[in-house]
């Protein structure tokens, strides 16, 4: 079909080389380009957008990384994706998914609101409101999970039990996410990992780490797992409360077996997935995108 795609990413790697020869397969074309590259070119150029490499406008572009950066570059960052988009392009996953998803507190908002079943969550800055909610969350036992609005990995979590641990709000940029911890009722901590591709989960597996943060970044190991049908639709009605193309979500259960979504990720990860799983992730996502980019009857995933 002879395509010609932008993968935009600033670290390529092993994702980068599994969709570049998936995309060959199919016959198709596909660039690596930084979204710092990118920008606004409105000199006569009906279209206004100029991509490194690309004379014309790509046939599609496949999200594989967003830089982080100042308010404007990201807010640029994700023009050009939203841009892109109103030009009737094919991103995949779009400048809004990938909005909804990096800031937790609308991922927990949204998914709430979908119906999901996901954590006690408050997103807040005043130091006041904070004390309250401690204070009764401590008072019935709980633990809280302090994370980064905008984190990602396992990194800069923090689970405290007394007011003693309470983080700097600057450490927070000035945004506190807190989450009501879930315990899994088992020493042995593990949680699922559902790729979703168009509404339909595809693969799974189950993430267990030396404690309780079950990353594969922060050391987790991958193993092979059989999704049920209540974890199957969880997921699938997660990502689509989040608009997704594709997604990797985060699910948790405690120990009455109540599951939890923990979060939806854009940009999901599946190299340590595609060890435990028979399905060909990068081949699934670039049969999903290539329908994507050529087909008017391609169903929105947005809910
Ligand atoms: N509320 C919670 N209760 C129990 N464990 C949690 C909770 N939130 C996060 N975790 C653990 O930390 C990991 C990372 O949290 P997550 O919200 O997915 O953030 P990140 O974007 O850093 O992956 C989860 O996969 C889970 O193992
Ligand atoms: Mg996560």
């Amino acid at each position: 079909m002879n395509k010609r795609i932008a993968i935009f990413t600033d670290d390529p790697g092993w994702h980068g080389a599994r969709l570049k020869q998936a995309f060959a397969q199919q016959g198709c074309s596909s660039e690596f380009v930084s979204l710092q590259s990118c920008g606004f070119a409105i000199d006569n150029d009906r279209y206004g957008i100029s991509i490194p490499g690309f004379e014309s406008l790509p046939d599609g572009v496949f999200v594989r990384g967003v830089p982080g950066g100042t308010l404007e570059q990201v807010v640029l960052y994700l023009d050009i994706l939203h841009a892109l988009k109103h030009l009737g392009i094919c991103v995949y996953n779009d400048g809004r998914a990938i909005e909804r998803s990096v800031d937790k507190g609308m991922t927990s908002f949204l998914l709430n609101n979908a119906g999901v079943p996901t954590p006690a969550t408050w997103v807040l800055e005043d130091q006041h409101q904070l004390s309250k909610i401690m204070l009764s969350e401590f008072e019935a036992g709980n633990e809280l999970v302090f994370k980064p609005l905008f984190g990602s990995q396992g990194n800069g979590l923090l689970k405290i039990s007394n007011f003693d641990d309470l983080p700097e709000r600057e450490d927070y940029n000035g945004v506190f996410y807190l989450q009501r911890y879930i315990d899994t009722g088992s020493e042995d901590v593990s949680d699922w990992r559902v790729f979703v591709i168009h509404g339909k989960a595809v693969a799974a597996m189950l993430r267990r780490g030396q404690g309780w943060i079950s990353n594969v970044a922060q050391g987790a190991r991958c193993h092979a797992a059989v999704l049920d049908q209540e974890l199957k639709v969880l997921a699938e009605t997660a990502a689509g409360a989040l608009g997704m193309n594709y997604a990797g979500v985060d699910i948790l259960r405690d120990g009455k077996h109540q599951p939890y979504v923990l979060e939806v990720n854009s940009i999901p990860a599946w190299k340590g997935l595609q060890q435990v799983t028979p399905v060909d992730v990068a081949e699934l996502l670039v049969e999903d995108f290539l329908g994507c980019c050529s087909d008017d009857s391609y169903t929105e995933v947005v809910s």
